[in-house]
């Protein structure tokens, strides 16, 4: 048994893209353990990419948790579980730019690039290790928000 954080980016916010995105991820038949809607402030992304933080696009991927490109909106985390978790959202997310993607999967399917704004705007962030994983769901969830 596995569980992966997803985090349902700015972009497909504010696009209206939430049911979508979870109807897509439904269809993994992973059981949902934990969701909720958070208003990301800026240190609080920081220490969620802290692994990218030396990398040149970091206060990029920073600005777009948080909702600077697109009007400051929330977010949806979702905490899925199940057998091998990870790698089935993974494969559902498709690759990290959505011109890369796999035209069925949600980044393929809703991301763009946006040329304006220089944002990558690839719609999920998922989990991609059990590190990672663990770290993330602690950081997003208290053990009481999940479901036993
Ligand atoms: S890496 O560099 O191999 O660790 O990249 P990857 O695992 O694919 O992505 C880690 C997160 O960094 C984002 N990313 C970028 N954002 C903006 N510009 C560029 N060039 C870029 N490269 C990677 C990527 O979207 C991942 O964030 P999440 O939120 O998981 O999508």
């Amino acid at each position: 048994m596995e569980r992966t954080l997803v985090l349902i980016k700015p972009d497909a916010m504010v696009k209206g893209l939430a049911g979508e995105v979870i109807s897509e991820l439904d269809r993994t038949n992973l059981k949902m353990v934990g969701i909720k809607l958070v208003n990301v402030k800026k240190e609080f992304a920081e220490n969620h990419y802290e692994e990218h933080r030396e990398k040149p696009f970091f206060d990029k991927l920073v600005k777009h948790l948080t909702g600077e490109f697109h009007k400051n909106v929330n977010v949806i985390a979702i905490v899925y579980e199940g057998e091998d978790a990870i790698s089935r959202i993974r494969e559902k997310s498709g690759k990290t730019f959505p011109d890369d993607a796999d035209f069925c999967s949600l980044r393929g399917k809703y991301g763009r690039h946006n040329t304006k704004t220089d944002c990558v705007e690839n719609v999920i962030h998922a989990s991609d290790s059990p590190e990672s994983a663990k770290r993330e769901i602690s950081m997003w969830f208290s053990e009481e928000e999940l479901i036993k």
